[in-house]
Formats: structure tokens, sequence, C-alpha cells
């Protein structure tokens, strides 16, 4: 039978970035006893109010259809959130999505098409290559340096602009680096983009997950970039609950009424008793955030700790979000080597950074989700396989 493009485009896109973690959820299952690291699924569970609200809203009859752009609570929960980030904000410069995922993916396809360029960072999210690719659009990768933290610098930025650069993809805080942007940063990047009348899409998925000291930034945030510039966002990490698949996109409101037919044909709209949870947890100070802050960057404390005096494993200390990246590169491995080598001699399994494109091959990604007795002994069996290798190669 033929198909589409699409299909074509996309097959070497999905799962098979994943294929550590499936690997070792196949042995899991067969009885081995596996360490996780690989996917950023929260440890903590929701708060059991938003539990409880959605369980009432959905015995009240909340089980009907939505509208296209999202039910009335949330859109005005999102209205005083954003509207405490920048002034003259209304319903209308919001949709409601089942996810930031989602919203990426009917974002970029109201965006760009086949023959435009969408300039991302690289490292990148695992996802976001198939989401560029499923419009018939090309990545443009910018490179994001270790020896400035990973974060996007406009000199890059602007040296990698083709004539065929529609979008910037931008990701703060950054998964999987950790990086989060300054302000002084995101002004420096958003001048570029108004130089070359670029989109911004800004993936702030991680915005509540900032460690002490750290400042969130956004080109949300700065009135001279208000018309080119879309956040996507959810409850997913802020609120530990991914699986309730509630997101939504801010921008412009004329993007805005383009896209809803687009959202329109596609969804028909999100499910009522997850909106009226969205807006309870959009409304009111939960600490599962903070919780899952302060475990963040003590797991990652003790990541870099570990490797503190390691010539072999280099720990690379994020600013927020819940993973770090280890460089193995000094081990003579690569990161994909070494991360099946890890899985099958060590029983740990984590993500190889070559999951998140070419600069970040010579990295493994650690989740930073489990307790930290278990985070011990798998940093203990990364510098034992660590150590054999280097041993073998001399
Ligand atoms: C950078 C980034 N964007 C988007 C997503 C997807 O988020 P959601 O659950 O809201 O679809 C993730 C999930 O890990 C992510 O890390």
């Amino acid at each position: 039978m033929r198909y589409a493009s699409i299909t074509d485009r996309l097959a070497h896109l999905g799962s098979g970035r994943w294929a550590v973690h499936t690997t070792a959820r196949r042995m899991k299952a067969a009885g081995e006893d596996i360490i996780e690291l690989t996917i950023g699924e929260p440890d903590v569970a929701p708060d059991k109010a938003l539990l409880d609200e959605a369980t009432r809203a959905m015995h009240a009859g909340r089980t009907r259809y939505s509208n296209g752009r999202g039910e009335p609570g949330v859109l005005k929960a999102l209205v005083e959130k954003y509207s405490k980030r920048r002034s003259g904000i209304t319903e209308r410069n919001f949709l409601c999505f089942p996810g930031t995922q989602t919203a990426l993916s009917v974002v970029m396809a109201g965006l760009v098409e086949k023959g435009d360029g969408v300039l991302v960072g690289d490292p990148l999210y695992a996802t976001y290559e198939g989401v560029v690719a499923a419009t018939g659009a090309h990545l443009i990768p910018v490179p994001l340096r270790p020896e400035k933290k990973f974060h996007l610098q406009a000199e890059d930025l602007a040296r990698a602009i083709t004539p065929e650069a529609r979008v910037l993809l931008l990701n703060t805080p950054h998964n999987p680096t950790g990086a989060v942007l300054t302000s002084d940063e995101i002004a420096a990047i958003g001048e570029i983009c108004r130089k070359h009348d670029l989109w911004i899409i800004s993936d702030e998925v991680y915005e509540q997950l900032i460690f002490d000291g750290t400042t969130f930034a956004s080109p949300f945030d700065r009135q001279e970039l208000a018309e080119r510039t879309i956040v996507v966002s959810s409850i997913s990490k802020s609120h530990a609950a991914p699986g309730f698949r509630s997101g939504w996109a801010a921008g412009p409101e004329e993007f805005c009424e383009r896209l809803l037919p687009v959202s329109e044909t596609m969804l028909f709209g999100v499910q009522p008793f997850i909106a009226d949870m969205t807006a309870l947890a959009l409304s009111q100070h939960f600490d599962t955030a903070d919780v899952m802050r302060q475990n963040y960057a003590r797991r990652s404390s003790i990541v870099e700790r570990a490797f503190a005096g390691s010539n072999l494993i280099k720990p690379m200390a994020p600013e927020g979000g819940m993973f770090i990246l280890l460089d193995v590169t000094a081990t003579g491995l690569g990161g994909e080597e070494f991360a099946w080598q890890l899985l099958n001699e060590e029983k740990v399994a984590v993500m190889p950074g070559s999951s998140f494109g070419a600069q970040a091959a010579g990295f493994l990604r650690i989740s930073l989700t489990v307790p930290e007795d278990v985070l011990e002994v798998a940093m203990g069996r990364i510098a034992d396989l660590a150590g054999r290798v280097a041993q073998d190669k001399r």
C-alpha cells in the first residue's frame, strides 16, 4: 500500500531514541533488577486536591465536549498567570492542548512547512526533530557549547541562520542540559530574531524547576518580542501530572485565531474534568514543584560529588530541570556504547546523549527522579564501568 511521506520522515524519529529505556523495561519485566535513570517522570504524586478536583468534576458531569480554545476556568487562570509576566494579556492569547508535546506539534504545523528551516540548540529534547520533520521543514542545529554551560549564544545563532530559517525553537530550562537562559541572553537572542523576522517558540515546561541562584527569563516577558513569541507549557512537570496531558500555547492574538481551526480539526477540544483540575492547579500554590526542585538540586549535588575527583567522568552541573549530563569521552567510549555496556554489565539504564543530538554524543543523561541511596549505587556502578573500560583501553 502507499503511505504519505510523513511516515517516512518520522520512521526513525519515534521510539528508536528510547531503545536503551525500552530494553531496560523488557529486562525488568523478565525479572532483572535494573536501576532506571532514563525518562523524566516526576517521582512524586500530584497533590491530592488536584486528584479530588478531577474526580469531583468527572462525577459532576464534566465529561462532555469542550470548545477548541479551552475551558473558561483554565483560560482565566492562564490570563492571571501570564499577566504577572507581561501586560495586555487576555483569553485570546491562549489555546489549550493535551500537553506541551501536542502544543508543540500543532504550533509548528501552523508556522512552517516544506522548504522552511527551524533553528534549535543542539543538544535538543528528543522529540524536537520529529516535530519539525512532521511538517516537512528541516532542522537547523545551533551548537550549545559546554564551555558556555550549554547556554545558547546569540553569535552562534546568528552564524547558523540561513535564508530558509523561520522559527527559533528555544527551551529554557533546557532538557537535557539543565541550562537556564539569563535575561540578557534572551534579550540578545531576541534582537537576532527581530532582525531576521523569526518566530520564537519557547518551551517552558520546566519553568518551575529552577535551582537556587538562578532566575527564570523568557522572551514572552519582553514587550518588543510579543508579536513573535509563543510559549508552550503544561502541568506535566510543575504539578507532577504528565498522565493528565494538560498544556497550552500562549501567543499573539492573531496567531491564536489562525491556529484555532488547525487545533479544532485535530483535537476538537480538551477534557473538561481535566481542565477543571488544571484551573485549580494554576490558580493556587501547591508545594509539588518546591519538593521536586529541592530533591533534584540535592541529587544533582550527589552526582557531582560522586565524580568530583574523577578524570574519566565529568558531571555537567544543571541550573534546573530533572537531569544531569555526564561527559564520558575520557573513558574512550561514546555515550551510546557506554550506555549499552552500562545496562548489560551493571544493570543501570541511562539515556545516551546521542538521543539528544550530535553535540551530546559523548554524554549520558541521568534522570534525577530516584531516591538518593539508589542514585549513589548507580553512580558507583558508572564509576566501576568507567574504570574497567579505561583499564582495558590501556
Ligand atoms: C523539553 C520538553 N518539552 C516537552 C515535553 C513534553 O511535555 P508534556 O508532558 O507537557 O507533553 C518534555 C517531557 O519530557 C520535555 O522534556
